[in-house]
């Protein structure tokens, strides 16, 4: 499903960050550019990120 629509980033995105070494909130926004504009997506990213994190 898509997380950030103005990027167009969706929540597997996210994962795959995380398994490819991101190791923290910020680096993946960093990484994909998340959150960088409206920044509507922030809390429902955060909360893909955080339920993978328990995942890992
Ligand atoms: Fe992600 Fe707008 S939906 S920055």
């Amino acid at each position: 499903m898509y997380v950030c629509l103005c990027k167009g980033i969706t929540d597997k995105q996210i994962r795959e960050s995380m398994d490819n070494g991101a190791n923290s909130f910020r680096e993946v926004r960093r990484e994909l550019d998340l959150a960088s504009q409206c920044g509507k997506c922030g809390a429902l990213a955060r909360t893909v990120y955080d339920a993978h994190l328990s995942h890992i």
